[in-house]
């Protein structure tokens, strides 16, 4: 295992399109693990791998600290309902800002086997899914937020 370093707002990796996975080889596998590894290490929910400087469509999710999600090559497949709250980035460290994402998405991916799966997300799974998808864009949720982006630090006083 091994916790790798977090690439901040500025850096361009962070606004660049990630590649298809077609391969999943023990390189990615050493990728997924230091994913989930580096997430937990910094108390984040998800990340995805432009976070890590590596252009792969590769997220990981983790919204309870139990139930690890991982998608190779995501796509959301159906969206519904609204949510309106705070959201950070572990790229973005400092920052919280409100951004209203859908209530309910599925998405489809793959797994470790490059085996196809669909998972659906309500709350903050949803909200998840679509910041994390969306890195693979080369997006930062910072584009979306509603009004100032704050600093989390004035948020707890
Ligand atoms: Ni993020």
């Amino acid at each position: 295992m091994a916790i790798r370093n977090i690439r901040e707002i500025g850096d361009p990796v962070l606004n660049k399109n990630c590649k298809e996975v077609t391969e999943v080889t023990k390189r990615t596998k050493d990728l997924i693990q230091d994913m989930f590894d580096t997430m937990y290490d910094a108390d984040g929910v998800g990340l995805a791998a432009p976070q890590v400087g590596i252009l792969k469509r590769i997220v990981v999710v983790d919204v309870t600290g139990e139930d690890p999600v991982l998608l190779i090559n995501p796509v959301i497949m159906e969206t519904s309902g609204e949510q309106t709250g705070n959201e950070g980035c572990l790229s973005v460290p400092g920052k919280t800002g409100v951004v209203t994402r859908p209530n309910y998405v599925k998405v489809k991916a793959y797994d470790e086997n490059l085996q196809p799966f669909e998972i659906e997300g309500t709350e903050l799974l949803a909200r998840a899914f679509c910041h994390e998808i969306e890195h693979l864009d080369g997006h930062l949720y910072v584009e979306k937020v509603e009004g100032e982006l704050m600093n989390t630090a004035d948020l707890a006083e």
